[in-house]
């Protein structure tokens, strides 16, 4: 189905291990001015919410972290209506204690990655306030659900975001750590920033599939291994996914949705 009369409010843009969220969904192919998303976008009804899902890499995970249309998914999210985004992320640790399985809701942000487009503003001077780049509304819910169905979850911690598609080395991986880093993925940006230029509230739901080359003994991160712990903890994810949509507040007004306020928008 085409045509973006679905009225969204939230969004999921689901991450690796996680290519499907809703049953009996409605499918919209959304065009945008930066071509195509990451795949037709699913929409239903959870808990009285319209809820839009996207797989990230696409459902058959044909896109790579570097390569995935994070401007046109963040556009057609906000162009179907959607105000909230949940992002669920498989992530490395960087922490000893933040074994495979561990929950994460991250406060804060690096950006190490390079060349990827990341500002829907290529001319004026737009200059978006990015100091807490996580909504403290979508946050607060994310960490209340997840203790609420027992989940062991960390409330905060600072999301490492690296280029890619390979994983890091030690000497690279003791170094975020060292840097303040908790948890480091390939995914978490631009799309975060994105979100924000969008004044859209954006929520990364972490899940720790390994420990990062720095802190782990052996041989390093292997894709086998983050592609089966995320698949192991799928339904996991999922069920809390459902919760938080469902738990939402409908009237938030965060200072997300005022992040445009004030500037010169060409
Ligand atoms: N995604 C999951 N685990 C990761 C790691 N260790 N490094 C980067 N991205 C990841």
């Amino acid at each position: 189905m085409t045509g973006l009369n679905a009225t969204v409010e939230i969004a999921v843009i689901g991450g690796s291990g996680l290519y499907a969220l809703l049953d009996d969904a409605e499918e919209y192919a959304v065009d945008t001015p930066y071509g195509s998303p990451s795949d037709p976008i699913t929409v239903a009804t959870v808990a009285g919410r319209r809820v839009a899902f996207l797989p990230r890499h696409g459902r058959d995970h044909r896109f790579p972290p570097h390569r995935i249309p994070y401007r046109a998914n963040l556009w057609a999210l906000r162009a179907l209506g959607a105000s909230q985004v949940i992002a669920p992320c498989a992530v490395g640790g960087l922490r000893p204690e933040l074994g495979a399985g561990s929950f994460v809701v991250p406060d804060q942000l690096i950006d190490r990655t390079s060349g990827r487009p990341q500002t829907f503003y290529d001319e004026g001077a737009v200059h978006v306030n990015f100091a807490n780049p996580y909504c403290p509304v979508g946050r607060r819910t994310a960490i209340e659900r997840a203790r609420a169905r027992g989940i062991e979850i960390t409330d905060g911690g600072t999301m490492v975001v690296v280029e890619g598609p390979r994983f890091s080395t030690r000497a690279e991986s003791r170094w975020y750590a060292s840097i303040g880093g908790t948890i480091i993925n390939m995914t978490g940006h631009p799309e975060a920033v994105l979100a924000r230029e969008l004044a859209l509230c954006y929520t990364a739901v972490a899940l720790v599939t390994d420990l990062d080359a720095g802190v782990e003994g052996e041989d390093g991160v292997t894709q086998e291994e983050v592609f089966r712990v995320f698949g192991e903890n799928t339904e996991r994810m999922r069920g809390l996914l459902l919760d938080v949509v469902g738990a939402l507040p409908t009237d938030g007004d965060c200072s997300c949705r005022h992040a445009l306020d004030g500037l010169d928008l060409p």
